[in-house]
């Protein structure tokens, strides 16, 4: 009996914590439809990003040359390389969203880049629009793959840009999607970075908390439940599942850290279930249940998804109706 109560002692008290912990992060956030999100703060900020006259070396860039540097880092060339390469698509159509400097653009035969900053344009070589992620100027099906990379994580509405993605790859294409995953709500004021001085009491205890927040073992209290939950939410929806997410307030005065301007933080795993409960296919991916029960709760970088555009799995899709779909243009 006395095991019972100390075994309750101890329990409880975690479990209470762990349930607290999972209502704080669990992702409220969703898009704002209908209506196309304002793009004015993004648009100036990122055509300042790319900005110059004419033509000069991407090198001479601060923003490019950090940018470029970021990718080199962490092989994205080679990351797509290979994708290309074992999905055969050397030859096939493909769409780049969120383009930026155009490190990717020599990799298939038939490339179209995309970016919200026109500025981009002048490091691109080959067909360029100036577009937004949720609203992309093409027709349906018009791609054999279409990738974006460090993108989604600054699209104030991320699931219609998954919806204009995926609506544009041909049935049976290719998605590959690398943002940056989960990014910190302390990104866009640098509190990493900057010293206690700079900021208040308030700020002072957000800087301290980061090294607890940020470790394993915190986030065991509530990272795979909130997984469940959302899988289970989705089940009992009976249909597709809408894109859930935390808002972060990007900060597009100061480049403090990678990702100070961030707009959204996601889960991999939700973008996951996002194309799963249509009926696409993770190719990367371990199983469902590894992610919710397995040892390293199938954590990538690199979400590869070959899309099924079965009627089935296009009527289990109910959550963004057809009026907010951009009308595109051939190219
Ligand atoms: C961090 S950079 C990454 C650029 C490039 N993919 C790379 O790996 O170097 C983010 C890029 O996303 C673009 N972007 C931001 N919001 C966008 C949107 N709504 N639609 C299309 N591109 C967007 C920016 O202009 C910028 O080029």
């Amino acid at each position: 009996m006395i095991e019972i109560v100390i075994l309750a002692a101890i329990l409880l008290p975690v479990l209470a914590f762990s349930a607290i912990l999972t209502s704080m992060h669990y992702p409220l956030h969703k898009d704002v439809l209908p209506g196309l999100p304002d793009l004015k703060a993004p648009r100036r900020f990122y055509e300042g990003a790319y900005r110059g006259g004419p033509p000069v070396p991407a090198e001479d860039d601060d923003y490019v040359s950090s940018a470029r540097e970021h990718g080199r880092k962490a092989g994205i060339v080679k990351t797509v390389e290979t994708f290309v390469k074992e999905y055969d698509l050397t030859t096939a159509s493909a769409l780049e969203v969120g383009c930026g400097s155009g490190l990717l653009q020599d990799l298939t035969d038939q490339y179209v880049g995309v970016d919200l900053s026109l500025s981009a344009h002048r490091f691109i070589r080959r067909p360029f629009v100036q577009a937004s992620a949720t609203q992309l100027p093409f027709p349906d099906g018009a791609f054999d793959a279409v990738w974006s990379i460090w993108v989604l994580e600054h699209v104030t509405n991320p699931e219609q840009a998954l919806h204009e993605i995926r609506r544009v790859v041909k049935d049976g294409g290719y998605v590959l999607l690398r943002p940056a995953w989960d990014v910190d709500s302390w990104a866009s004021k640098g509190y990493e970075v900057r010293p206690y001085s700079d900021f208040g009491w308030k700020g002072k205890l957000i800087k301290a908390s980061i090294p607890v927040r940020s470790s394993r073992w915190y986030k065991l209290f509530y990272a795979r439940q909130v997984r469940i939950l959302r899988t289970l939410f989705t089940v009992l929806s009976g249909s597709a599942s809408e894109l859930r997410y935390k808002r972060l307030e990007p900060n597009y005065s100061k480049f403090w850290v990678t990702d100070s301007d961030a707009a959204v933080s996601l889960d991999f795993y939700e973008v996951f279930l996002w194309f799963h409960s249509r009926g696409d296919e993770c190719v990367n991916c371990p199983r469902q249940k590894d992610f919710l029960f397995g040892g390293t709760g199938g954590r990538r970088e690199t979400m590869i998804v070959r899309v099924n555009k079965s009627e089935r799995s296009e009527s289990r899709d109910m959550s963004f109706p057809p009026r907010h779909r951009a009308t595109g243009f051939a190219i």
